[in-house]
This record gives structure tokens, sequence and C-alpha cells, in this order.
């Protein structure tokens, strides 16, 4: 079914008047996100939209209430195109089932949507140009709360630069819609000690938002 954007609009319009009594079907919000990734997958507008092999959009249930965000695509996400599907991906498979969720009930994107060489920390004007995008997905999505991993995620959503530590345990705000940050699953796969405090912040996050 191909649906106009003005259209779409219009129908998630009608949604947020009328809420659940309007049922949107999750295909036309996907329709929406996949019209945008085709807009913006030939990114060029920075150095790593030369060296990535490919874009990596960001995935999971267009009509998420929970939505994660990590930091950029590592080495097997830029091979697939899949967000969050290595070590680390895996580690938040698990972490999510704990919670009851799977991969499809949550949406998950990165602040970078390419590769930084050799994992490098991203750029401010990388992540100037990308978050952007970031914007537009999150103001198509509409989730009820944004999750950031690690502190890449978690700075550039709250806008200041903190430890980690002090980012953890406070709602913050991003576009209308609650924010926290946590530990970065990688960071668990690091420092093990983590652990107990990322799966203590998914379930609390559980349990106020589903
Ligand atoms: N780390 C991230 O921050 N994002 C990914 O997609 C993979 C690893």
């Amino acid at each position: 079914m191909n649906i106009d954007r003005k259209t779409i609009r219009y129908l998630r319009y009608l949604r947020d008047v009328y809420g659940n009594k309007i049922i949107l079907n999750k295909d036309l919000l996907m329709n929406e996100l996949e019209q945008y990734k085709k807009e913006i997958e030939n990114c060029k507008k920075c150095i790593l939209g030369e060296s990535r092999i490919k874009f990596v959009f960001g995935d999971g249930n267009p009509n998420a209430d929970i939505m994660f965000v990590g930091e950029a695509p590592g080495a097997t996400e830029d091979q697939t195109g899949i967000t969050f599907i290595g070590r680390a991906g895996k580690l938040l498979d698990k972490l999510l089932l704990n919670i009851n969720l799977q991969r499809s009930d949550i949406f998950i994107a990165n602040v970078l949507k390419c590769r930084p060489p050799a994992n490098r920390d991203p750029l401010p004007s990388e992540i100037a140009i990308c978050e952007k995008y970031l914007h537009k997905q999150i103001s198509i999505i509409k989730p009820k709360v944004i999750i950031a991993l690690g502190r890449i995620a978690g700075k550039t959503l709250i806008k200041q630069e903190l430890a980690l530590g002090k980012m953890r345990g406070k709602k913050y705000n991003y576009q209308n819609v609650d924010l926290y940050v946590t530990y970065h699953p990688a960071a668990i796969l690091r420092n093990p000690n983590w652990k107990d405090s990322i799966v203590s912040d998914f379930q609390m996050i559980a349990k106020k938002y589903l």
C-alpha cells in the first residue's frame, strides 16, 4: 500500500487527537519511516559517508513505546546495515528479554548512522549533522520514553558533558519525550560489575512505561 506522507501525517494527527479510538496500522507508520530512510540513506554530508559500507538507519517497531539510542554502528552493523547485531546487541537482547521484550517491541537507532573508522568516537561535527536524522525518527515514532545507551548517546541527547554515573538515574526530556541514560551494553561486556545497574535501569523503565 502506497500512501503519501501528507495522508500519513493527517492520520497521525487523528491518532494524536483521538488516541486509542483510532487504530493506526503499523504498516502505515513503517511506510513513513521507510520513506524517510529512502530520503536519507545515501547521505554524504560528512566523511563517514565515504568510508561506510552500509548506512545503518535503525530497526524495530515503528510504533514502539520504548526507543533506544546507541552511539554508532560497529563493524558488524556496517556490514549488515542492521543495528546492534554484534556482541553488544546479543547482550541487549538478553537485557530486553529480562523485561519481557523482544527487538520487535522496541525501536533502536544510533546517534550516527555510519560507522566511524576503527570505531573512534563520533566528532561533534558528525553528531551535529546526524542528530537531525534522529530527531526526525523520534518525531515519526513518537515513543513514550527514550533510553540513551552510553556516554556518547547520553551527552548528545542531554546536551551536557557528564560522566555516565552522573547521567544515570535521572529523568530528562528530549523533544518532549522522557529520556533516561544508562550504560552501553558494550561497556558491560568490558566491565561486568555494571550489569546489575543496567538490569535495574531497564526494570525501572519497564515498570514505569510498559
Ligand atoms: N554499538 C552501538 O552503539 N550501536 C550499534 O549499532 C552497535 C554497537
